[in-house]
């Protein structure tokens, strides 16, 4: 969008020599994934997910200018160490939105970040961290030029830098449940920033969410690699429309509060997309034999007992048990006679619905 473009952001022009802000953000989880990308970070189809609360990274972001005039300047450290190899990639990002942010070229930047879970978990830290240090770097923008937004105008921006690094971080700093990609189905929904989900039932606010760490080896194919093979995948068209007729079953059940159509909705939003990656060329598997477990376990306790509890996966092999808070207490039971002996080292996070970003002091 042309108004975030704003060449006349230089450190030139900046109010302030160094300062500090600090973020949390979450992970989400979708519900409808977001598969296959176009142009600049544009998805090819609409998403919706739900923000969560334990899973969420916190971020400092120190700045000070400097006299270099050229290239971005900038280091990383996560829990107190400096990571350097893991530079590269924010580097890239940062450089990437210089039509957006000219002034970071002009500025020393320290990032400390540390993820609530530990980062070899097999959870994907992309969207919390990403969302996490778009939160910081509008702040920056605030602080260094006194732009004054509303709070929607601030995480409809922080959204829009987040895409831009990561797709799915841009649904990670609204409250609740959050959609990217415009679609017929809600009114204000954009290709170019998430938005929040208003109006949802109290049931899917106050949702529990179990991520089950069946394997906590890296992806072997990057989600990057991943959405670049949907171009040549010929189930892809098929998927897109699938995807928004999805989309519209969807949000009449939010509204309503129907856990079975969310629930029915998710599974088959989350084997289709472990679908796509085994009929992409090459193909591949991010499943492991311990999912298939766990999911066949949740589907036969569910026909078993009449609890309203499903599952979801993102790009790898741990299942998101999801389940009405009403039900917590013997979902965790369940889960811990009979699922946490296929995780690795009987390891499991407790997640639940959140408020999405928060400021740290
Ligand atoms: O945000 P990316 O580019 O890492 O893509 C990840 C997309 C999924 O997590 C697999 C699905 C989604 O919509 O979050």
């Amino acid at each position: 969008m042309s108004h975030y473009v704003n060449p006349s952001l230089t450190a030139v022009a900046a109010a302030l020599d160094s300062g500090k802000v600090a973020w949390r953000s979450p992970s989400n989880l979708a519900l409808i994934k977001y598969w296959g990308k176009h142009g600049r970070q544009l998805p090819r189809n609409a998403s919706v997910s739900l923000t969560l609360s334990a899973a969420h990274t916190n971020s400092h972001l120190s700045f000070e200018k400097n006299d270099k005039q050229s290239g971005i300047d900038f280091e990383l450290r996560y829990d107190g160490i400096r990571k350097e190899a893991w530079e590269p990639k924010t580097v890239k990002f940062l450089n990437s939105i210089s039509d957006v942010y000219p002034f970071l070229n002009g500025y020393t930047l320290q990032l400390d970040t540390i993820n609530s879970f530990p980062h070899s978990a097999g959870i994907a830290s992309s969207a919390s961290g990403m969302s996490a240090l778009a939160l910081c770097l509008v702040e920056m923008e605030q602080l260094l030029f006194g732009t004054e937004y509303t709070q929607a105008e601030f995480l409809q921006k922080v959204s829009y830098l987040s895409r831009l690094g990561s797709g799915s971080a841009c649904r990670s700093m609204y409250p609740y449940l959050a959609a990217w990609g415009e679609t017929l189905h809600l009114d204000g929904s954009s290709d170019l920033f998430g938005v929040p989900v208003d109006g949802v039932h109290e049931v899917f606010k106050t949702m529990r969410n179990y991520i089950l760490i069946a394997g906590r080896e890296e992806k072997s194919v990057s989600s990057t690699a991943g959405h670049a093979l949907m171009d040549s995948n010929l189930y892809a068209d098929v998927r897109y429309k699938e995807a928004d007729l999805n989309f519209g079953k969807l949000m009449p059940a939010l509204y309503e509060g129907d856990v079975k159509t969310m629930g029915e909705i998710t599974e088959h939003e989350a084997l289709t997309l472990h679908a796509l990656m085994m009929t992409s060329h090459p193909s591949y598997i991010l499943l492991l034999p311990n999912t298939l477990i766990l999911l066949q376990k949740i589907r036969a306790f569910r026909a078993d007992t009449g609890v309203p509890v499903y599952f979801s996966l993102d790009a790898g092999p741990n299942p998101h048990v999801l389940v009405p808070d009403a039900y917590a207490d013997q979902v965790e039971s369940f889960i811990e006679s009979e699922l946490l002996q296929h995780c690795h080292e009987g390891m499991m996070i407790k997640d639940q619905v959140g408020l999405g970003s928060t400021k740290l002091a």
